[in-house]
């Protein structure tokens, strides 16, 4: 079951991104960001544990972000990922976004979606203000992708 993630959510969310965040696959994110953004989250539940999240971000007039997408290892390849991706197309959408926007270290995944290659500074500068204060910055490696609604 997908649905908007809850408080209760919080410690499954911690450990599945930081798990990947561990790897290289994503960047960390702490409690107290997963809280102040919790609102962007949404989560998939299997049998009462979270196994995916994936978070929707509004970035700025008519752009939004897709952020911490991961699946837990057990369940991936069950289109898990890619229906969260859609879900927040969907939302996005709702809201009245043209544009959505990724940045990845797989970008392969991301053009399944529709998403296309971008250059960085396409990007508002708003985005580097959390860039700053990441452990990769400046060398990070992470590829922009943008959709169109
Ligand atoms: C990437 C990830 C979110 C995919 O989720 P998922 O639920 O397993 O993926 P889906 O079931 O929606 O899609 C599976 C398909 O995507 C493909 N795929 C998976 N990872 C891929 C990658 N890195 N590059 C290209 N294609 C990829 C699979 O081969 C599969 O292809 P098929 O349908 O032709 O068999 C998941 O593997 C994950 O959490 N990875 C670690 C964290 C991460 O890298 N997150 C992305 C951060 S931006």
């Amino acid at each position: 079951m997908i649905r908007k993630a809850r408080l209760q959510d919080v410690e499954a969310i911690h450990a599945l991104i930081n798990k990947f965040a561990g790897k290289g696959f994503l960047l960390p994110r702490s409690f107290l960001g997963i809280y102040e953004s919790l609102r962007d989250f949404w989560v998939c539940e299997i049998n009462k544990r979270i196994v995916a999240c994936c978070a929707l971000h509004i970035t700025w007039k008519d752009l939004c972000e897709i952020r911490s997408l991961a699946v837990s290892s057990r369940v991936q390849n069950k289109g898990i990922g890619g229906d969260l991706i859609k879900i927040a197309f969907c939302e996005a959408k709702e809201m009245g976004c043209k544009s959505i926007f990724v940045l990845t270290f797989i970008p392969g995944y991301f053009k399944r979606f529709g998403f296309r290659k971008v250059s960085k500074d396409k990007l508002p500068h708003k985005i580097w203000a959390e860039c700053i204060s990441c452990s990769k910055f400046p060398d990070c490696k992470e590829i922009a992708l943008v959709k169109k609604l």
